[in-house]
């Protein structure tokens, strides 16, 4: 049966149990909003470990000034619903005030609602998302870790939606040589390409078809990468041009490695990620390519 758990006290003592136990715990952190994308990483967890915790918390460290924390859907009842088919052995939903308490000193206060120790994200984290969402990645890596630290799974699960993300938790993984291992599970889309996302529930079925042209500018991208990068973001230019709806944040040829812009003449492996808004609403997408 999947228990819910709120507090940092319960979660503790439940993982403890499990782990006596000698079951190898797997940690999937989500924000809830789940959709099918989210039940791939609950899927694999279930293969690589023995128990799943899926964590729920819309983290109001990662959202900036004028982003969409408060209209970021909160539907605890109905994520707990999704996930009752699968082999989820517990749900951890803690509130703001438990997995960030307000400290006695006021000048640890910051108004985006979180206090105190914070980890910084370095250079990367400046670039694409980053760019656009100043402080989002130090945001995201303060709660994973604290995550990692309450829960100390074995293995945590991230999806490659969110690329820059990723690559960020694996070296905060192996800077601060914190012992989990890292599974990443690959994008699940929509049948006419549209990766998964929370947010797509903000877009309605015009801008939808709209929001295509994401996925197609990456596939476009693959498809003239044996060319050269200059002739991948080309012809993703060309399909982004044809979307009027769709407004382009970035569109970028990554070395996986670094995620850093890859040079003209770079061959191989390499990650085209974008940003674009349809309407209001912020996607992002990537694909690896091979650039010849
Ligand atoms: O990818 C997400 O949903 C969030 O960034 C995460 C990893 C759960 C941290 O809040």
């Amino acid at each position: 049966m999947m228990r819910v758990v709120e507090t940092i006290s319960q979660v503790r003592d439940w993982v403890a149990e499990t782990r006596a136990a000698g079951a190898r715990v797997a940690l999937v952190p989500t924000m809830g909003a789940l959709h099918a994308g989210h039940l791939a990483l609950v899927e694999r967890a279930g293969a690589v470990a023995d128990v799943t915790i899926v964590s729920i918390f819309v983290n109001p460290l990662q959202f900036g000034p004028g982003e969409d924390l408060e209209r970021y859907p909160r539907m605890l009842d109905a994520d707990l619903r999704t996930l009752a088919p699968f082999p989820v052995s517990a749900v951890f939903a803690p509130s703001v005030e438990d997995l960030y308490p307000v400290r006695s000193h006021p000048a640890d206060e910051s108004p985006s609602g979180g206090r105190g120790t914070r980890v910084t994200a370095g250079h990367v984290a400046t670039l694409f998302e980053g760019a656009t969402r100043p402080g989002h990645f130090d945001g995201v890596l303060t709660v994973v870790s604290k995550l990692l630290n309450i829960v100390r799974p074995d293995v945590v699960l991230f999806g490659q939606k969110d690329a820059q993300q990723v690559f960020l938790v694996k070296r905060m993984m192996a800077d601060l040589n914190v012992p989990v291992t890292v599974e990443v599970v690959p994008i699940v889309r929509e049948d006419g390409g549209l990766a998964l996302s929370s947010r797509n529930r903000y877009l309605s079925a015009q801008q939808k078809q709209s929001a295509v042209a994401l996925s197609a500018s990456l596939a476009a991208a693959a498809a003239s990468a044996p060319a050269g990068r200059d002739e991948a973001l080309a012809a993703a230019q060309q399909v982004l041009g044809a979307a009027p709806a769709v407004r382009l944040d970035y569109f970028a040829i990554v070395d996986p490695d670094t995620f850093l812009p890859v040079a003209a003449d770079h061959r191989g492996l390499a990650l085209a990620v974008l940003a674009a808004y349809v309407g209001t609403t912020r996607l992002i997408d990537n694909r690896l390519i091979t650039l010849g």
